[in-house]
């Protein structure tokens, strides 16, 4: 697949030129659902799809109480901070947290229109982008907040380590990044749940998705080495209607059950075209898979990993200092004829 090629053009968040209409002519349909033709992404983008997300981004949202970890509550409040969203799909975080924070600036980016694409608040645009073939579209320290999040099943091993570098790039120093990602990792006890979900994490491991991918992004983030401090939060999230009542786990776990149920159905398309299951015996697994949760409380798992850049990379001082270079190598060019001519007058 292709990969890392130049942006066709690079873009100023906010610049009151007019982006590019969307391409709507991206989408193809395998077996009655609605998928983006070549991207990596392995689920669906239709209407039960969205509501999957929407139900997702709420059911989250109790869990943290909060949209985001970063301390940047004071930055949001400023005006012009510059907010980017990285594969925003929907977009339900960006426009709430444009209401939320009116006076910051919200870019959300996705390769496929699904965003509102008329009707948006005045703090809020968006760019249809492919990050994975051709970055970010914009300059190097742009963003004073970059969030990526749900992007387990988009992205292979490989696109994440190029998706980390692009979403640093663009971060200015002194501003921040995160990610909000969950690991597929239950804590089985039945054998035969554990043998078919390491079925499912060695079928994932084929197509080169990475099931585990929290540490990754940690060491990812690390290895570019713009970001000193890395914090990692987890939340454990119940799987059933067995949490206690106390902050609403009774509630956010069946709503986590449904929508664990759901995912599996979004993603039963790949698993039966491209992977070795056909769909009765998907079904039948995911039947069980949903009963072990249940019966024997088993938590699901949500990351967060934020960082604040503190420097630059390597290739951006080595590019500034070449520019620095090159525009002195010019000046004292113009600068020689001038010796030149005073020394002959
Ligand atoms: C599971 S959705 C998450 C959407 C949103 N971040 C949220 O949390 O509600 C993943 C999104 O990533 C987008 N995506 C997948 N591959 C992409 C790529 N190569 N470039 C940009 N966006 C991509 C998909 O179109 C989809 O909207």
């Amino acid at each position: 697949m292709y990969r890392h090629l130049k942006p066709e053009k690079i873009y100023k968040p906010h610049d009151y030129v007019p982006l590019p209409p969307p391409n709507f002519d991206i989408f193809h349909y395998r077996r009655g659902r609605k998928y983006i033709s070549g991207v990596n992404h392995l689920l669906p983008v239709d209407d039960s799809e969205f509501d999957r997300i929407q139900h997702q981004h709420n059911i989250y949202y109790h869990v943290w109480k909060n949209h985001f970890s970063s301390p940047i509550r004071e930055l949001l409040k400023t005006e012009g901070t510059k907010v980017l969203d990285v594969g925003c799909g929907p977009a339900m975080w960006t426009l709430e947290m444009a209401s939320l924070y009116p006076k910051s600036k919200f870019t959300g980016i996705d390769v496929a229109p699904i965003y509102p694409v008329e009707i948006k608040p005045l703090n809020v645009e968006f760019l249809q982008v492919n990050i994975v073939k051709h970055g970010l579209p914009y300059d190097d320290n742009t963003f004073d907040y970059v969030f990526s999040r749900f992007k387990g099943f988009s992205y292979t091993i490989k696109d994440w380590k190029f998706v980390i570098s692009e979403i640093c790039r663009v971060c200015k120093i002194g501003g921040y990044i995160e990610f909000m990602e969950k690991d597929v990792k239950f804590d089985i006890k039945n054998d035969f749940t554990k043998k078919e979900l390491s079925r499912f994490v060695r079928n994932l491991r084929r197509k080169s998705i990475e099931p585990i991918i929290s540490p990754k992004i940690e060491q990812y983030i690390r290895e570019t080495n713009n970001f000193p401090v890395i914090h990692h939060e987890k939340r454990d999230v119940p799987t059933g209607e067995w949490g206690d009542n106390e902050y609403d786990t009774y509630k956010i776990g069946k709503s986590n059950n449904e929508i664990i149920r759901w995912g599996a159905e979004n993603i039963k398309n790949i698993m039966i075209e491209e992977c070795d299951y056909d769909e009765k015996e998907w079904d039948l697994t995911v039947d069980e898979f949903m009963r072990e949760l249940d019966e024997h409380h088993i938590y699901d798992n949500i990351h967060r990993i934020f960082a604040k850049k503190e420097t630059e990379s390597k290739e951006e001082v080595c590019k500034r200092k070449f520019n620095f270079s090159l525009l002195r190598s010019l000046f004292s060019c113009f600068k020689k004829p001038k010796k030149f001519i005073k020394k002959y007058n």
